[in-house]
C-alpha cells in the first residue's frame, strides 16, 4: 500500500472536514464519495475535481477499492454502515458517538473482529494541547491523587441548528445533547480517570422544540474513585460560552477552558510551571451558523494512516468509544424525575 484510500460516506458538516484534511495529506486519497443527498455529493465531488460519488452506501460498498470508510453520518447509522463496512472487508473510521447504544458497540467491535478489520473512532479533543498537557502531568503521577472533577459544556445551538435538519432533536437517531456534545468530555474524563461506575442525572429540554433535553446536570463517580459533576446545555444566548474541565487534585488545580477546551484558565501545580513552549493553538470547526470543538482531525487521519502503515499511533479504538456510549447510557438510565407541579 503507497497510500491510504479513504471513501467518506455523509457530506455533510464534518464530512467535509474529512474529506479537507485527507486530501491535504500526502499519505492518503479520497477514491469515492457517498450521500443520499445528490446535490450535496455532488458540490464536493466537483469541488475536489470529480471525485467518484455515490448516493447509496451498499453501492459503494459494492464497487470502492477503499481501505478505509470514513463514517460521517448521522449517530444512528454509525452502526449498521459500520458492521457493512466491515463485512466488506474494509476498515472503518467511525464519527463521535461511536453508536446509541452499548449494544450496537459490541456488535461493531464484534464485526471488525470477526473480518479482521480496524474499528477506529474519531476522538479529535484528545489531541488539544491542554488536553496532552494535563494526560502527561496525570500519567506522571505530578498531580498526586485527583478528588474531584467539573466539567462543563455551556453551548448555544440556535433553533435552526435543529430544524433544519432531519435528524438532529430526535431521540432515535441522535439521542440527545450527551451524545453529540458532551460525548468529546466524557471520553477525555474516562480517559484520564477510567470507567464511570455510578451516575445519576436531571434533564430538562427549555428552549429547543426537540425531543431529548437541551440542558442537564448528572453526577458521576469514575473506577479510580474521582468524583464528577457535568453541567451540559445548548441553551447558551448567542455564542458559545464555555467548554471546560477543571481537575482538583491534591498537588495542583488545573482548569482547562476557552469555548471548546483550547485553553488553560487557571493552572497551579506543585513544582511545575506550565512549560514555556507550549503553544494553544487549537482551533474550533467552523459550520457556517454555529462553531463546534477543535478541528484536530488532520491529527486523526494522521493517527490512523500510521496504524494501518503499522507504525506507532494514538488512534483511538472501538473497545476504548464504547466505554462512552456505556457511560452515556448510564446517565440517561438514572435520571432523577422532574416534578414540574
Ligand atoms: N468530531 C466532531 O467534532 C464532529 C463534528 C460534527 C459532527 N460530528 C459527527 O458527524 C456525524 C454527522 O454530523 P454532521 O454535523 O456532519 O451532520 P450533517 O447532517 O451535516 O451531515 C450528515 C450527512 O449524512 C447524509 N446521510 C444521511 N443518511 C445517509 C445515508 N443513508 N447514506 C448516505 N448519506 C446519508 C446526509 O445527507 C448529510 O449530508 C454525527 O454523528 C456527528 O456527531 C462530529
Amino acid at each position: 500500500m503507497n497510500k491510504v484510500k479513504f471513501a467518506i460516506v455523509g457530506c455533510g458538516n464534518i464530512g467535509k472536514r474529512h474529506l479537507a484534511v485527507i486530501d491535504a495529506d500526502e499519505r492518503a486519497d479520497v477514491v469515492a464519495l457517498c450521500d443520499s443527498n445528490r446535490e450535496k455529493v455532488v458540490a464536493l465531488s466537483e469541488l475536489y475535481g470529480d471525485i467518484p460519488y455515490y448516493l447509496d452506501y451498499r453501492e459503494l460498498l459494492e464497487k470502492t477499492d477503499a481501505d478505509v470508510i470514513s463514517i460521517c453520518t448521522p449517530h444512528g447509522l454509525h452502526a449498521p454502515m459500520s458492521i457493512e463496512a466491515a463485512n466488506k472487508r474494509k476498515h472503518v473510521l467511525v464519527e463521535k458517538p461511536m453508536a446509541l447504544t452499548t449494544k450496537d458497540c459490541q456488535q461493531m467491535i464484534e464485526a471488525a473482529k470477526t473480518n479482521e478489520v480496524q474499528l477506529m473512532v474519531v476522538k479529535q479533543n484528545r489531541f488539544n494541547v491542554p488536553i496532552q498537557l494535563t494526560k502527561d502531568l496525570l500519567d506522571a503521577g505530578k498531580l498526586g491523587k485527583v478528588y474531584m472533577v467539573q466539567c462543563n459544556v455551556m453551548w448555544n445551538r440556535n433553533p435552526e441548528y435543529y430544524s433544519e435538519s432531519d435528524w438532529r432533536g430526535k431521540e432515535r437517531v441522535e439521542g440527545g445533547a450527551l451524545y453529540t456534545q458532551v460525548s468529546h468530555f466524557i471520553d477525555l474524563l474516562i480517559w484520564w480517570f477510567g470507567d464511570v461506575i455510578e451516575a445519576d442525572a436531571r434533564l430538562d429540554t427549555k428552549l429547543q422544540q426537540v425531543e431529548v433535553e437541551d440542558c442537564g446536570t448528572a453526577n458521576v463517580r469514575f473506577s479510580s474513585g474521582v468524583m464528577g459533576s457535568l453541567l451540559w446545555t445548548t441553551c447558551v444566548y448567542n455564542k458559545n460560552y464555555e467548554g471546560s474541565i477543571t481537575i482538583i487534585a491534591e498537588k495542583g488545580t488545573i482548569k482547562i477552558g476557552g469555548p471548546y477546551l483550547n485553553k488553560i484558565d487557571f493552572f497551579d501545580v506543585q513544582s511545575f510551571p506550565i512549560p514555556d513552549k507550549s503553544i494553544f493553538i487549537d482551533q474550533p470547526n467552523h459550520y457556517g451558523k454555529y462553531q463546534g470543538t477543535s478541528s484536530n482531525h488532520d491529527k486523526v487521519i494522521g493517527e490512523v494512516i500510521k496504524k494501518l502503515f503499522q507504525e506507532v499511533h494514538q488512534v483511538v479504538e472501538g473497545d476504548e468509544g464504547l466505554k462512552t456510549v456505556e457511560a452515556i447510557e448510564k446517565i440517561y438510565q438514572n435520571q432523577i424525575p422532574f416534578n414540574r407541579e
